[in-house]
């Protein structure tokens, strides 16, 4: 087992006893499976087997919580049926088999997966962002972040309250909102706390485990803008404490300003209601915000004319600094990139042609620009960026690259229409010192060995 990646004065015992788990479990799932009875799969994605997938939901609670596929060999998500030696010979299933709710195939397996806190009902779970294609990450794979399980909440029941420093104060059901004026934006949400075992030294094996909290989604909702005009802001009001209906009831601040400008009253998530994991019947979408603050089963906005200083943003949330100091509401998350193939823990079968992929994104607006590195930061190539680039939003990003099977270390950098460019850990470091976990957007490196082993590296 590893060494504990984390020095004490950024981490605390339970951080560091956590993310070590992070390490082991994920060293589980990457364990190579029997190898498979046919040559198509080279074993470039060794750790995307379908039978370590099923390792890996198993360790991860499937036998915990209960919850089993539809058949004992299917992946979850997906049903088992017979393999047609040739479907060209017999009709294939019949129609509506799936009662009316489509499943996806059961050859395709990747999971989230649990980051493994002591308690099953307060912890994350990580989008598998190297079997992600485009920009939009299923429903069903977007990230979470929990802090006292998932609620259950009856539609018809929820309703939210709006009150404090306005001239009328509303209360209105979901069909009250889904009556008003609404919108659909594609935006990534990131949890802030996004590869935070990664500071100090290269810690977790995939992209996964460094990069796995963040998604993106087409929210629709109603501008929060619309409501806030409906019961009228009084002089002097600032800021909105928003509050959900979980058991944490959780809490955070908003400026005023950043309501007014783009927030959204969520109720749909990629064409369907909101999932239960995802907030709903109803959450907050602050697009380019940390994903704390986009409150999930909201049930109440009060407007303020001071932030409120709850929990989440003076214990938590709050970055410390070099000299003692922390600072508090860094709610943007700036901008990143990620390459997501080749990542770590694949292996590339030969030399030869390969498209770097991956992901880059910002909370302060579109990605104006990807470099993409093969030697470690020495020189950068211009990648091409797939339409369409949308203002706080992931952006695919793809570079041809012929690899000739010496040692290769592949990195991306990214500029936003802000003219701001993604730091190396270094730099960041620089200006942040070694104490706060919250935030780290540096440049990731990814070794791609002799043998074609791609690995986590810092250089
Ligand atoms: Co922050």
């Amino acid at each position: 087992m590893p060494d504990l990646p984390f020095s004490s004065e950024r981490y605390g015992p339970a951080e560091r006893q956590m993310a070590q788990a992070l390490v082991t479990l994920e060293n589980r799932i990457l364990q190579p499976g029997p190898a498979p009875d046919c040559d198509c799969r080279e074993g470039m994605f060794p750790g995307l087997s379908r039978r370590g997938m099923l390792l890996g939901g198993a360790l991860l609670g499937g036998a915990l919580l209960g919850a089993r596929p539809a058949r004992a060999e299917a992946p979850p998500g997906a049903i088992e049926y017979p393999v047609q030696p040739d479907p060209t010979r017999e009709q294939g299933r019949v129609i509506l088999e799936d009662g009316g709710y489509g499943s996806r195939s059961q050859f395709e397996n990747e999971i989230r997966w649990r980051y493994p806190t002591a308690s099953l009902d307060s912890s994350w779970s990580l989008t598998p962002l190297a079997s992600g294609h485009g920009i939009i990450t299923p429903s069903g794979l977007h990230f979470e972040r929990h802090h006292a399980g998932i609620p259950n909440i009856d539609p018809q029941r929820h309703s939210l309250i709006l009150h404090g420093m306005v001239d009328k104060p509303l209360r209105l059901t979901m069909d009250d909102l889904k009556r008003m004026p609404s919108v659909s934006r594609i935006v990534f949400i990131e949890c802030s706390g996004n590869g935070l075992t990664e500071w100090e030294k290269p810690t977790l094996r995939t992209v996964q485990g460094t990069h796995g909290l963040t998604s993106t989604s087409e929210w629709t909702g109603v501008r929060l803008s619309t409501v806030l005009n409906e019961a009228g802001l009084q002089d002097g009001a600032a800021w909105i404490l928003a509050e959900g209906a979980d058991a944490a009831v959780m809490t955070r601040s908003i400026p005023i300003d950043k309501a007014m400008d783009d927030a959204i009253l969520a109720y749909a998530q990629n064409g369907e209601a909101l999932r239960p994991e995802q907030g709903y019947p109803l959450r907050l979408l602050l697009p380019g915000y940390e994903g704390n603050t986009q409150i999930k089963w909201l049930r109440r906005l009060e407007i303020g004319d001071k932030p409120f200083m709850t929990r989440e943003e003076t214990l938590k949330y709050t970055d410390l600094l070099a000299d003692g100091t922390a600072r508090q509401f860094t709610l943007t998350m700036v901008a990143k990139s990620v390459i997501t193939f080749p990542s770590g823990a694949m292996r590339l079968p030969r030399p030869g042609f390969y498209e770097i992929t991956g992901l880059a994104w910002s909370g302060r607006g579109r990605i104006a620009e990807v470099e993409v590195s093969a030697d470690g930061g020495q020189s950068w190539t211009q990648a091409a960026l797939q339409e369409p680039v949308l203002d706080k939003c992931h952006t695919r990003f793809r570079l041809p690259w012929i690899w000739d099977g010496a040692e290769a270390v592949l990195q991306s950098r990214c500029t936003d229409d802000t003219g701001y460019r993604q730091p190396t850990l270094a730099e960041l470091v620089q200006a942040r010192g070694t104490k706060s976990v919250y935030h780290l957007n540096a440049i990731q490196s990814w070794r791609v060995a002799q043998d074609g082993e791609v690995s986590n590296v810092h250089v």
